[in-house]
């Protein structure tokens, strides 16, 4: 199979550009290679990386495709899957979090995915790859990501770094919910990468002389936690709240949010080192003397966006006594909507009250259910916790709300993290997006940006919604660190994930409806509640307009200027990140292409 490399070559770039030349609109673009081009890689190709990798790269088979019979790619032969024991094992599996995060390449959120190649019981239904990519490298050193990386580079082939899989936007499938962004893509899996040291005190560069851990890239929050509070004495970081989100991927490259975040910053904040691989296939060390720039970009930046991380030397904290509340309101309390949204908007409103106490608070809103799970009191007792909310119950009684609470007290922060956060479930189908409200926001516009949330439940007739909410202030009492996380977040009070509920089934179309809701009805109202807030890029829209201003503000041009060093050619990519604004999803949504016309 003879390889297209068109003549026109690129001025800027040192090699030949391989792959398909498009147009569409009027706009000439270059794309990636697919499976479906000739300059996919050979079969010898493959081989021969797979030989580099010492027999890590695998054929990309979605996890449910051992309930089907064979999995069929356009341009790649077709493999026979079915195994009745994974079959049942996968079905059993299904709403399993850390399963799903340990098999090879499954996405939490099969909208992601095209809803493709489900854990059916009909053998014979069809499994295609739907938005899956089709090879992927279970690497186990850092060699098997350079290798990966440069493979993706010279045979321009689109690159997606899997970590767990958890990326609400579909980021580590690499494609987008009705553009089959990375369809035909190498992925790179680094869940084994976890160690972790922990040294009591730091001797390497910068002024931070406290504890420290370096940290393995495929380490997930609540083992992280785990090995932490293992320690003598028993330390903390900053991590997200979920269990198995990866710590060091997407969530520090995004800024990280999470319980301890009002008294300890965000995660970003707390980085004194990376290791990464550059698109080059660099090994490089980031820090405040050692590529200070790409050191600052990486915390808080975007993920995938300007090299792959390999691990991470973070800040580690003493333990703290934590005690918090837990608090519903809900059918069983009472059916009456306006009583409800009036018991919410009470709950949101003192939002900076919170925060200026140093607390986060988890909830979880839909119509006529408010789930505060929990409000986290670091450095508290019981006795603390309930005078810092006898505002909050002492207006619900005011206000006749019924409702029931919970106040319990842990010496540790770890123990109180596990008894008082609940697990997530995945495998749900919804449409992201979200805003973060500053403290002015809550302060002069408190009732409206309620509002907004309750609508978000339900913004059409026919249309559901939930929320997920966090209200934190990483600018209370912390030092500013200096990073391209959005400058909003110091002046953060709720931020909240709203979710545009979908079956999966839906057509394109549907999808495309769907998808403006989320950003033109619901978007808009958080908008309007919100004009003094911002938007935070591992758990938002992936339309959101104007987004490298409501993702990293006054940040966004010397993000832009570093993408361009780091990444110039675009061997990365994620949707809205910095330097992607060439790139489109082109044919029905088929190619990744970068205009150059
Ligand atoms: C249930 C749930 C709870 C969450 N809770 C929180 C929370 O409390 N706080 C918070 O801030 N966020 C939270 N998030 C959002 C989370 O930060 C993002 O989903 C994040 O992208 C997850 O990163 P990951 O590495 O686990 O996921 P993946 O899906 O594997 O990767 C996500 C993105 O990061 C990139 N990436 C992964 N590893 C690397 C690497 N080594 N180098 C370069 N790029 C990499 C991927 O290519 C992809 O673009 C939550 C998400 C979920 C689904
Ligand atoms: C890579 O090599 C290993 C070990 O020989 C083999 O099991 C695996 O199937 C190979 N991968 C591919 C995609 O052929
Ligand atoms: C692969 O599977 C598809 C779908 O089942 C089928 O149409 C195609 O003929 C198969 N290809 C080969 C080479 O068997
Ligand atoms: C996605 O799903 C739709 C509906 O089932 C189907 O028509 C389309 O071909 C799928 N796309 C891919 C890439 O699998
Ligand atoms: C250490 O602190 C000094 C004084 O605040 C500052 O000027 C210097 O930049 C810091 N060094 C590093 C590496 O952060
Ligand atoms: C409503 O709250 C009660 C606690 O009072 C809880 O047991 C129940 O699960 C909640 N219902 C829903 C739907 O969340
Ligand atoms: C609300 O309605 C549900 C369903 O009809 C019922 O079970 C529940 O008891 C009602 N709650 C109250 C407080 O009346
Ligand atoms: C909490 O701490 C305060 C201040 O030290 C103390 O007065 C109070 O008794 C403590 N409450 C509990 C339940 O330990
Ligand atoms: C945060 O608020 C303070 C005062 O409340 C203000 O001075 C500062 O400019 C704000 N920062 C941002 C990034 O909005």
């Amino acid at each position: 199979m003879g390889r297209f490399i068109p003549l026109l070559a690129l001025a800027s770039s040192a090699l030949a550009w391989i792959g398909e030349v498009k147009e569409e609109n009027g706009v000439k673009y270059q794309c990636k290679c697919y499976s479906d081009n000739a300059c996919w890689p050979t079969v010898t190709d493959w081989t021969s990386l797979n030989t580099t990798v010492a027999g890590a790269l695998k054929r990309a088979t979605p996890p449910g495709a051992v309930c089907h019979r064979s999995l069929s790619t356009a341009g790649v032969s077709n493999a026979s899957t079915y195994n009745a024991a994974a079959c049942a094992d996968a079905q059993a599996n299904w709403l399993n979090e850390k399963w799903l995060t340990d098999d090879p390449i499954a996405s939490l959120w099969p909208l992601y995915t095209n809803n493709t190649c489900l854990p059916t019981s009909d053998p014979n239904s069809p499994c295609t790859q739907g938005f899956y990519g089709v090879y992927v490298i279970m690497a186990t050193t850092k060699a098997h990501i350079k290798a990966g990386v440069d493979f993706a580079r010279t045979h321009n082939l689109r690159l997606i770094i899997r970590n767990t899989g958890h990326d609400f936007l579909g980021r580590s499938t690499g494609k987008h919910l009705t553009e089959l962004r990375g369809y035909g893509s190498l992925i790179i899996n680094t869940h084994s990468f976890k160690d972790v040291t922990f040294t009591t005190k730091y001797t390497g560069i910068g002024n931070w002389t406290g504890g420290a851990a370096t940290v393995g890239i495929g380490m997930q929050g609540r083992e992280l936690f785990k090995h932490c509070f293992d320690q003598s004495p028993p330390v903390v970081i900053v991590g997200g709240e979920c269990p198995t989100v990866g710590w060091g991927g997407g969530y520090i490259q995004g800024g990280g949010h999470g319980p301890l975040s009002s008294i300890y910053g965000m995660g970003a904040d707390n980085i004194l080192s990376f290791d990464a691989i550059t698109v080059n296939g660099e090994y490089v060390t980031a820090n405040a003397v050692e590529n200070p720039d790409l050191f600052w970009a990486l915390k808080g930046g975007g993920p995938s966006t300007f090299a792959v991380v390999t691990s991470l030397t973070v800040k580690t904290f003493p333990e703290v006594p934590t005690a918090g509340t837990i608090v519903n309101i809900n059918s069983t309390h009472t059916n009456d909507t306006a009583v409800f949204n009036k018991g919410f908007t009470i709950f949101h409103n003192l939002a900076n009250h919170y925060t200026d106490h140093g607390m986060f608070v988890y909830f979880e809103l839909s119509t006529g259910r408010l789930h505060i799970a929990p409000f986290v009191g670091p450095r508290m007792n019981t006795t603390q916790v309930e005078a810092v909310l006898k505002p909050l119950f002492d207006q619900l009684d005011a206000a006749k709300i019924p409702y029931d609470k919970y106040t319990r007290g842990f010496p540790t922060f770890f123990q109180f993290y596990i008894d008082m956060f609940e697990d997530e479930q995945p495998n749900q189908n919804s449409i992201v997006g979200g805003r973060l409200f500053s403290q002015t926001d809550i302060k002069e516009r408190g009732d409206a940006v309620a509002e907004a949330l309750l609508f978000a439940s339900a913004p059409t007739a026919d249309v559901g919604g939930f929320s997920v909410g966090h209200i934190l202030n990483p600018g209370y009492g912390v030092p500013v660190a200096d990073n391209a996380i959005n400058p909003k977040w110091r002046n953060a009070s709720s931020f909240v994930i709203t979710n545009v509920i979908m079956n999966g089934d839906e057509s394109w179309e549907l999808k495309k409806e769907r998808e403006n809701i989320q950003t033109n009805v619901v978007g808009a109202a958080l908008r309007k509640a919100g004009p003094d807030g911002a938007t935070y890029v591992n758990e938002g829209d992936l339309n959101e307009p104007n987004w490298q201003t409501s993702y990293w503000g006054s940040n966004y041009p010397k993000l832009l200027e570093l993408r361009k060093k780091w990444d110039p050619e675009g061997v990365l990519y994620t949707q809205t990140t910095p330097g992607t604004e060439d790139w489109s999803v082109i044919d029905y949504g088929t190619k990744l292409c970068k205009a150059v016309s």
